[in-house]
């Protein structure tokens, strides 16, 4: 039986970007990989079981060659996380079930002044099942969702062994949030 493409496909094929084309240049490309792997209507079955658990991360695949990880996020419940970075790693959501609203930041200030930090909406938009959406290294963005929403995550490096930055927009201000510890 078809089962589309798959997991093992999209990591090769992530690779051959990544050897060919470089980070950034190559992140539309894995964007694009990505969308197909989102379109495989067994993939979630395949790797979480069926019926498919809701859990708050997953690993279902990484590439030691390129420290490419793949995970899912699947919430019962809605939510929302405030803007933050991804520290050294690129990103790249793409949704399985239901839309995340993404909303990207841009910082004003130049961070010289410690805990201090200004950011102004760029983008607005509903990530809808089926479709990515790109991150660089240093891009800053927040989500919110509704329930039984089902996201994959795509990252180039462990973000959640990383330190990572997390603003707050009334207080004007910035911290760390060191991941490995539980924090983010
Ligand atoms: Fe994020």
């Amino acid at each position: 039986m078809d089962t589309g493409y798959t997991l093992d496909q999209f990591l090769a094929d992530t690779r051959a970007t990544i050897k060919t084309k470089g980070v950034p240049s190559g992140l539309a490309e894995i964007r694009d990989h990505l969308e197909n792997l989102l379109r495989n209507p067994e993939l979630l079955k395949k790797h979480l079981g069926e019926p498919v658990p809701y859990k708050e991360r997953t690993t279902i695949g990484h590439d030691p060659e390129t420290d490419v990880h793949v995970l899912v996020h699947g919430r019962e419940k809605g939510g929302k996380s405030v803007p933050h970075d991804h520290g050294p790693c690129w990103v790249i959501y793409g949704n399985y079930k239901n839309p995340t609203r993404m909303r990207r930041w841009r910082r004003l200030d130049d961070g010289s002044k410690p805990g201090h930090a200004e950011l102004e909406l760029q983008r607005d938009f509903m990530n809808e099942a089926g479709h990515a959406a790109v991150f660089a290294v240093g891009d800053i963005h927040s989500i919110e969702y509704g329930d039984d929403t089902f996201f994959i995550r795509v990252t180039g490096g462990d973000v959640e062994s990383q330190k990572t930055l997390r603003f707050d927009l009334d207080k004007k201000s910035v911290q760390v949030a060191d991941r490995a510890q539980g924090q983010r």
